[in-house]
């Protein structure tokens, strides 16, 4: 494949929209960019009056590859390439480093123009200990040097590639991509050649179980559904557009995408779909998280109520609410009479018929 000479492009300042993008999800009273809903409300777990277990016994751990993590949580991919970025992620990492789980971070395309940032990226001496991972567009998987992506990947020391898809995102985006052939077949041929798992993930419209199974296909080791119900990439683009025909376009599309939920059920019961499946997209709390590993969820996934605790209070507001999270989980466990994660896993949850009627009708579509 021929690689474009990228510093022959418009020198469009990553760093500077990195930065609008971190303004936009935490002044969360001057934007509103959460919309539409994840379903979780129509999960129910099969409470125990005699759960024969003991707090003590209750192990909410689990691993990553290999690697052993204290819970099933995720820190999201997120940011990076901005000095408020890096700053973020640091937090996260020292974060994610305290409490035991693996933490993500933004896109590392910037790295391809400015390399100078990267010292951004370098969060694995915040996080020696918890996976590190890297992240990448779609998109620029057709576009970008595998080379040199690898040699990235082994410098930052990252034990997997997150590789987004956001054509939602970037059709928003008066700039954005607006070719979206030929990504299946980057992909593989980056899982060939990438030293790390690469898990796909959507940035909050979803994934659901056809494309998964492309996905499969082209050899990624795991599924991020990243489906809706928590920020909209839409909404969060549509502040930054200049023209008003423009955002009267994008805002009809403020409860696109597909719920969290909805997605993961489908995924998680699809046999030809045996990948890891992380839930995210709309996870507030930690019921979503424990109803999420119910449903099946290797891992739950958090962007924005991580990114506003940095603002609020830096890594220690970010640990409190994973602790937070982490004793919801554990009380569900108790009271569903589960003491391991595989034990929360065997039907310990039950779903409305509305759910599994919209289900059903959502996978006639899936048929591609
Ligand atoms: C400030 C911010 C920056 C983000 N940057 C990236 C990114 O660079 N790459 C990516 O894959 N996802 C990115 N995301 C998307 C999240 O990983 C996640 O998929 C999405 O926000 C939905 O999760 P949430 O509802 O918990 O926020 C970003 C999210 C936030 C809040």
């Amino acid at each position: 494949m021929s690689t474009p000479d990228l510093s022959a492009q418009p020198p469009e300042d990553l760093g500077v929209r990195k930065a609008k993008h971190l303004e936009i999800c935490i002044q969360k009273d001057a934007y509103a960019v959460e919309t539409g809903t994840t379903l979780f409300d129509h999960i129910h777990f099969a409470h125990r009056a005699i759960p024969e277990v003991s707090m003590d016994e209750i192990d909410t751990s689990t691993s990553f590859f290999g690697t052993p993590i204290s819970m099933p949580l995720l820190i999201s991919s997120m940011t990076g390439g901005s000095s408020g970025g890096y700053a973020a992620n640091k937090e996260l990492a020292k974060a994610a480093q305290a409490c035991g789980v693996p933490v993500g971070m933004g896109s590392i395309r910037i790295l391809f123009r400015k390399p100078e940032v990267a010292d951004h990226f370098m969060l694995k001496r915040f996080a020696p200990d918890v996976p590190v991972i890297a992240n990448i567009g779609g998109v620029q998987t057709r576009e970008l040097n595998h080379s040199t992506l690898v040699e990235w990947i082994k410098k930052l020391e990252v034990q997997a590639l997150a590789v987004h898809l956001n054509p939602g995102q970037e059709l928003a985006q008066a700039d954005g991509d607006r070719d979206f052939s030929g990504v299946v077949a980057a992909i593989a041929r980056l899982a060939e050649a990438s030293p790390v798992p690469v898990i796909a993930k959507e940035t909050g419209f979803g994934i659901g179980p056809a494309d998964a199974r492309r996905l499969v296909d082209a050899g990624v080791s795991a599924i991020n559904v990243a489906g809706r119900g928590g920020t909209n990439w839409m909404a969060v683009e549509r502040y930054r557009l200049g023209d008003a025909e423009q955002q009267a376009v994008v805002k009809e599309f403020d409860t696109w995408g597909l719920p969290t939920a909805l997605l993961l059920a489908s995924l998680c019961r699809d046999e030809r779909i045996t990948l890891p499946v992380v839930a995210s997209g709309g996870l507030r709390n930690g019921m979503d998280l424990a109803k999420a590993v119910g449903l099946g969820a290797w891992l739950g996934g958090y962007a924005l109520p991580l990114i506003r605790a940095v603002d609020a209070g830096g890594s220690e507001a970010v640990i409190t609410l994973i602790e937070r999270f982490r004793s919801v989980l554990k009380n569900v466990m108790l009271l569903t009479g589960s003491r391991t994660i595989d034990d929360l896993q065997s039907d310990r949850i039950f779903t409305e018929p509305v759910f599994e009627a919209t289900l059903s009708e959502y996978l006639k579509t899936q048929t591609y």
